[in-house]
């Protein structure tokens, strides 16, 4: 368990994606991003079920808060996030998001992650329009809009997909974060924001350099 907290929404955070870090060094990867100032770190739980690749799972997730004083902002790509929900809780993440498209009952796995301490958010496909998530994404602390198809980093940018976040902005009002996940580099950064994005994950835009801080103040340029 950990008591870090999702910053407060009316800040713009970038949330960078360790999927593209160097899998062997993860605490020196993360270590180099925290020191740049960043408050999250996004992290990619992938099944290959739900999608066609794998990644970590509780036990990574476990061993890495030790080395790190931010929020696991933990992105589920699972089939049955009910299931393995709470052990993500328990490893330390502090932010889970979830798939609509995997969920059988969201609104309950989001009360359920509530009373377990940690904020909750709703994570919509490409294709899933967003009528799909109306009813829950209120609910919810923060939105995750998939502008990639989920399974793979260093993907090309959806614009159309991107510009749900205006509508999805429209739903949830400003008090809920919303997250844009896939190609986000200092060009699509001004971008997504200006649809009502607040929150970027990036992870081939930072972790493909060698100067990550350099790599994250090119997208805080986007805004700063
Ligand atoms: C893709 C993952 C992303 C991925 C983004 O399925 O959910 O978080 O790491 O990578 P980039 O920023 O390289 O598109
Ligand atoms: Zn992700």
């Amino acid at each position: 368990m950990s008591d870090l907290r999702l910053p407060k929404p009316g800040t713009i955070e970038i949330s960078p994606s360790i999927l593209s870090a160097d899998f062997a060094n993860l605490a020196s990867e993360i270590a180099e991003v925290e020191s740049a100032g960043v408050s999250m770190i996004h992290l990619d739980v992938m099944d290959g079920h739900f999608v066609p690749n794998i990644t970590i799972g509780p036990v990574v997730v476990a061993k890495l808060r030790k080395y790190s004083q931010v929020v696991f902002d933990t992105h589920l790509m699972i089939s049955e996030p009910e299931k393995y929900a709470e052990q993500f809780v328990e490893a330390g993440s502090n932010h889970i998001s979830f798939h609509i498209e995997a969920a059988r009952e969201p609104a309950k796995l989001i009360e359920k992650l509530h009373d377990l301490g940690v904020t909750a958010g709703i994570t919509l496909n490409p294709d899933t329009p967003v009528e799909a998530i109306a009813e829950v994404a209120p609910l919810c602390d923060m939105v995750l809009v998939m502008t990639v198809y989920p399974g793979f980093g260093g993907q090309t940018f959806i614009d159309s997909a991107a510009r749900k976040c205006s509508e999805i902005r429209q739903l949830v009002g400003p008090d809920v974060r919303i997250e844009v996940d896939g190609g986000v580099d200092p060009d699509t950064a001004a971008l997504v924001i200006s649809y009502g994005a607040d929150t970027l994950v990036a992870g081939n835009a930072i972790f493909s350099k060698s100067d990550r801080a350099g790599a994250i103040a090119a997208i805080r340029a986007a805004w700063a």
